[in-house]
């Protein structure tokens, strides 16, 4: 099925779901299942979007059972009806050992034999990366990839989606030996940040931005998703990842799609993610001889003194050697007509000063601009900031004339502030994102060349990085990152976007 996004009709599709699903969960006991996905289930329950007659099955390696995982969930979401927690099952079992398939198609048999109608299937992956192609071979070798009759079956990947292009790839073909590309959805959870479904409204829905979105009037793009916290307890995955595979290859380059592709003919997902790939396409980095320059790596050491903050390398499950990159910044390009020459900063990292996701386009001077010449022009550039997170919204930031006898100019700005993320009404990403997969609508989920792509812009990255014997430049925990990033732009006589 071709889902929509935005479409008018798209609300009253969001609102029903005909059939009762059995979603699979593996990684039930994990620290996604508590923080995201039993909280999202919850929420569509009470909705009434989850459909009738459910059944919820966790399948994990803890040793539990039906009831100690309710009780767990009672712990974790006290609020939980009984009637929502009796649909919760479990199922324990190694994800390489055929039984506990054999016993996951029994639990499945026995459900679709008390149900009327046929079921939907739905297979969640949030288990450690390196369960997934086991899970998926096993699934397929039991025959519970195929739909049954008259229903559905999907499955559900979390990120990281390979270690590399190479790696997507094997992902992908292990995937695609067993479910067709449209019974896949693999998850990026900022694709249901609803201020992130808003950059395509502000885009396409309206007159006054189109113009403005081009290079005739954008000097340059600047993507930061900034956050406060360390790795805390996550060493250990994160010493695999790193904040380029962890953020950049996926959050910080969809931002980077949204913002940037070209103008779909229709809101339907294929014709969003076919412009998404093109963008991604279009992406150029630098050279090898230019990588060193253009690339800008860092991690944290402990906060300046009085701060009980430990730096990475005293982090738990952290190899104290550790070369693991906690920042990344890249100068990009977009080879096409629309940005060629227009310079795309993007950044991420962990232990920063603020949470914060933002896209700024930074306009350009006026060719003609009579107040350089004598008078006191404010010299931070014309902008329009797209914010994500925290406050969503929009502010377009301009010069205006000083009140008094000069004619000076100083900043102003127009803001548009979205409501807030937990305002009633609007669904957290996952709760979104896992309706959108009930429903069979894969619109803000990343498609199988969009990985690829991804992959292709940050492979050479990691790559060179991994290979450099230049120590990791250190930044304190705290501050905006190591230097490196800001000669990034300063060098081209520009500075990150910073009047927060
Ligand atoms: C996850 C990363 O995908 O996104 C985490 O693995 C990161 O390292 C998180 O903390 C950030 O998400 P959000 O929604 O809090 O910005």
């Amino acid at each position: 099925m071709t889902g929509t996004l935005l479409a008018p009709s798209d609300t009253t599709a969001r609102t029903a779901h005909a059939l009762p699903t059995a979603i699979v969960m593996f990684g039930a006991s994990g620290d996604l299942a508590r923080r995201e996905l039993f909280p999202a289930l919850i929420n569509l329950f009470r909705q009434g979007r989850l459909p009738e007659q459910s059944l919820v099955i966790g399948v994990g390696r803890s040793p539990l059972d039906d009831e100690t995982l309710r009780e767990r969930i009672r712990g974790w979401l006290p609020s939980a009806e009984s009637q929502w927690l009796g649909r919760i099952r479990y199922l324990r079992g190694g994800y390489d050992d055929p039984a506990t398939y054999a016993g996951l198609a029994t639990m499945l048999a026995d459900h679709a034999s008390q149900l009327p109608v046929p079921a939907d299937r739905l297979y969640y992956l949030s288990t450690p990366a390196q369960a997934f192609e086991p899970v998926i071979g096993h699934l397929a070798a039991a025959g519970l990839n195929r739909a049954v009759a008259g229903g559905h079956t999907r499955i559900v990947i979390e990120k990281p989606f390979g270690q590399d292009e190479t790696s997507a790839q094997r992902l992908d073909a292990v995937l695609h030996r067993a479910f067709d590309e449209s019974q896949v959805y693999r998850i990026d959870h900022y694709l249901g940040k609803d201020a992130v479904q808003n950059i395509l409204t502000l885009r396409f829905a309206n007159a006054a931005f189109q113009p403005m979105w081009h290079r005739s009037w954008v000097d340059n793009v600047q993507i930061t998703v900034s956050e406060t916290v360390g790795v805390n307890d996550r060493g250990g995955f994160y010493e695999t990842a790193g904040a380029a595979r962890d953020m950049l290859q996926n959050h910080v380059l969809q931002l980077l799609a949204l913002t940037m592709m070209e103008p779909p003919a229709s809101l339907s997902s294929e014709a969003i993610r076919d412009e998404k790939v093109r963008l991604l396409e279009a992406v150029r980095l630098a050279g090898p001889a230019e990588l060193d320059r253009l690339c800008v790596r860092g991690q944290y050491g402990p906060a300046p003194e009085g701060s009980t903050t430990p730096g990475y390398l005293q982090e738990p499950n952290v190899d104290p050697a550790s070369r693991t990159e906690t920042y990344a910044a890249l100068r990009l390009e977009v080879d096409n007509p629309r940005w060629s020459g227009v310079p795309v900063y993007v950044r991420t990292g962990k232990c920063l000063p603020r949470r914060m996701a933002e896209v700024v386009l930074q306009l350009r001077r006026p060719q003609h601009l009579p107040f350089a010449f004598g008078h006191v022009l404010d010299d931070a550039p014309e902008a329009l900031v797209l914010r994500i997170q925290p406050d969503p919204g929009l502010r377009l930031r301009f010069a205006a004339k000083r009140p008094g006898h000069q004619l000076s100019s100083q900043p102003a700005e127009m803001t548009f502030s979205y409501p807030a993320q937990t305002q009633a009404g609007v669904p957290q990403a996952y709760e979104r994102l896992l309706h959108d997969a009930l429903v069979g609508d894969p619109s803000l989920f990343v498609r199988s060349d969009e990985v690829r792509q991804s992959w292709r812009i940050v492979d050479p990255v990691v790559r060179s990085w991994a290979a450099s014997s230049t120590p990791v430049p250190s930044y304190p925990a705290g501050s905006w990152g190591p230097v490196e990033a800001d000669r990034l732009l300063t060098r081209e006589g520009r500075r990150w976007h910073d009047d927060r």
